[in-house]
């Protein structure tokens, strides 16, 4: 999420109305660094720069594209229809959507209504986003994400109404377990399985780690700062190889408010986005931790990665605060070579950081794993143009910070200390399962060479961020020095520089592994199969005009990390975002989700009625491997 709409803006929009960035960088700094840019893209950029200089070359890389076999579809055309679309040859069905019920008890989607607080407490939480699959010989079970719900789709008028419709819209928020088997009638949830669990923001969740028990941490309801409720607004997913879930807390801030609107947050929350006014779902009114000038390390408790044990639906979900405090993204868990677990992750702002996380222990199968995401240290990346980069540390000696634990809650305001390279908004990251090289969708920046971010630091235009004002996103890739990833030092190219070569002849054409039969729009989710192809999501802009003519609905494209090439695989129905890739272990199942549908009030998939998110299996008509 991010790009997607509270009303008629989107929350980062939102944010910044409530809360301003300056504006520090002139014009004629723009113009300088724009030409650097150019300069720089012939040098670091993979592929060649080739659709820098205009269409001539386009057809060389349309032919090397041609040429390559790696793929098992063929490219589908883009779509602007209220449907999936996907290649010749495989099909696709639904396996669960918002609002259907997981226990007997629980009660089919009322079209009407759109349910109560009761019957979605225990029913499929809305707007998935990070998906992952947990198999055994007995049960396949599937957990994804309930990001966030649309206002306008849940509440008849886009207004809560009564207690009721809040505690509504806050049920369908947090985490879905289910246990789904492949019957008669294809994938389907597994009604009543022990193991269908929703966690919701008022789920108990221990704080674990540097920051448990930090005076920040400790509010009226937990003195001690060890147990908070809930999670909210989780975006991406990661998996552990110790068989656990993990669950990243994005844009929390905007479920806080104060009754008085005039109430001015710390400086500190406001890096954060937290302020006195809400984006409209109401949680303060039925639930008073909401009220940020009330209780104003609420807040503080949220912007973490959460580990659920998926098998064990008893078990109370830990805050991982290890991996610090900022708006996460994914969380892609690395085992490097001599066994510590590395973790990179995004923060999704416009011009926030890149981070990594490196454990102290050594992971090995079998033992006790608890402490591998409690004891570690937090790095910033700090990209430079000549195509290499660092991390950075981001311990309390390194930033400053008065303890370990403030250092953590405050990993934004240190990032900025150490001089770490302002994103263009990093999404999901992803690492090659057959070398050491990882990718990271950069998915858009309007900001970038405009504006500083939130913290006051310069968004300049170049190295992984070579446009200004960046419309349409690209994926940055490292190769950790020596193979390594635990290594201080890296080298990056970027991978794509999405674009639209039929609009434009300069940089916003893309780059020259983009053409116009397989463009694209803000990559976001981002995951490699088992095999090494790259699977990338778009959420972006669906207008299918002016910058964006000729890109249709949001897609999911396969790429090719040796040549480049990419394909477009599948697209969503309208006003979608299509976000959350998991595989069966035998690859003959593909689960992907579909976020907000309908989100502008234009989609009846896939019902014909109330639009709603939905997990999709997609399979190859022979029974053959996917991508
Ligand atoms: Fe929830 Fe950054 O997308
Ligand atoms: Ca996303
Ligand atoms: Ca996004």
């Amino acid at each position: 999420m991010n790009d997607h709409v509270t009303e008629e803006i989107s929350f980062d929009d939102f944010d910044e109305l409530v809360n301003p960035k300056p504006e520090t960088c002139d014009f004629d700094d723009v113009v300088e660094r724009a030409i650097d840019r150019r300069d720089f893209l012939g040098g670091v950029l993979a592929f060649g720069g080739v659709a820098m200089v205009g269409g001539g070359l386009a057809t060389e890389a349309k032919a090397a594209a041609h040429a390559s076999s790696r793929f098992a579809f063929e490219q589908i055309a883009t779509s602007t229809a209220d449907d999936i679309v996907v290649p010749p040859g495989y099909s696709f069905e639904i396996v669960a959507k918002w609002g259907d019920p997981l226990t007997s008890v629980g009660v089919p989607f009322d079209h009407k209504t759109r349910g109560t607080a009761a019957t979605q407490a225990i029913a499929f939480g809305d707007n998935i986003d990070g998906m992952e699959i947990f198999e055994d010989d007995q049960h396949t079970l599937i957990v994804v994400n309930n990001e966030y719900t649309n206002r306008k789709v849940i509440w008849e008028g886009g207004v809560p109404e009564s207690d009721d419709d809040v505690n509504k819209g806050k049920m369908a928020h947090g985490l879905t377990i289910v246990e789904v088997a492949d019957g008669d009638n294809g994938w389907g949830v597994v009604m009543d399985s022990p193991f269908n669990r929703r966690v919701t923001p008022d789920t108990p969740m221990e704080i674990t780690g540097p920051a448990r028990g930090h005076d920040l941490m400790k509010t009226a309801a937990d003195p001690t700062g060890v147990q908070s409720l809930g999670t909210w607004n989780n975006c991406g997913s990661g998996r552990t190889p110790w068989g656990t879930y993990l669950a990243c807390e994005e844009n929390f801030n905007g479920y806080y408010s104060a009754e008085d609107e005039a109430h001015e947050v710390s400086p500190e929350l406001a890096r954060y986005g937290v302020s006195s006014k809400d984006w409209g779902y109401g949680w303060a009114r039925t639930d008073e931790r909401f009220d940020v000038a009330k209780h104003p390390n609420e807040s503080n408790r949220n912007g973490w990665i959460v580990e659920v044990d998926p098998t064990d639906p008893d078990s109370t979900p830990k805050k991982r605060t290890a991996l610090g405090r900022f708006k996460h993204e994914n969380a892609e868990v690395v085992i490097n070579n001599d066994g510590r677990v590395v973790i990179y992750m995004g923060d999704d702002e416009r011009g926030e950081f890149l981070y990594r996380y490196i454990s102290n222990g050594t992971y090995a199968p079998g033992n006790d794993t608890d402490g591998l995401m409690e004891n570690g240290t937090l790095y910033a990346a700090k990209f430079a143009d000549d195509g290499t980069g660092v991390w950075m540390s981001l311990s309390a000696e390194a930033t400053g910070a008065a303890s370990e634990g403030e250092a953590l809650i405050h990993a934004r305001m240190g990032g900025s200390k150490v001089g770490a390279t302002t994103m263009d908004r990093p999404e999901w990251v992803a690492a090659n399962p057959n070398k050491a090289e990882v990718y990271c969708c950069l998915t858009n920046n309007k900001n970038r060479g405009v504006k500083t971010n939130r913290g006051g630091d310069e968004t300049p235009v170049g190295g992984p961020n070579p446009r200004e004002a960046n419309k349409y996103g690209q994926i940055v890739r490292w190769w950790p020095d020596g193979a390594d990833h635990t290594s201080e030092g890296f080298t990056w190219d970027l991978f794509v520089m999405a674009g639209n070569p039929t609009v434009h002849t300069d940089s916003r054409a893309g780059s020259s592994n983009v053409n116009e039969g397989n463009m694209f729009n803000s990559p976001d989710g981002l995951a490699f199969d088992h095999s090494g192809l790259l699977w990338i999501q778009t959420d972006g802009k669906y207008t299918n005009e002016g910058d964006f003519a000729g890109q249709g609905n949001n897609q999911m494209l396969a790429a090719d990390p040796a040549t480049g090439e990419i394909r477009r695989f599948m697209v969503g129905p309208k006003e979608c975002e299509v976000t959350g890739l998991t595989w069966t272990i035998d690859r003959k199942t593909m689960f992907v989700g579909i976020q907000h549908p309908g989100e502008r009030g234009d989609s009846q998939w896939p019902d014909g009625s109330t639009p709603r998110s939905a997990v999709v299996a997609i399979r190859r008509d022979d029974g053959g491997l996917i991508g």
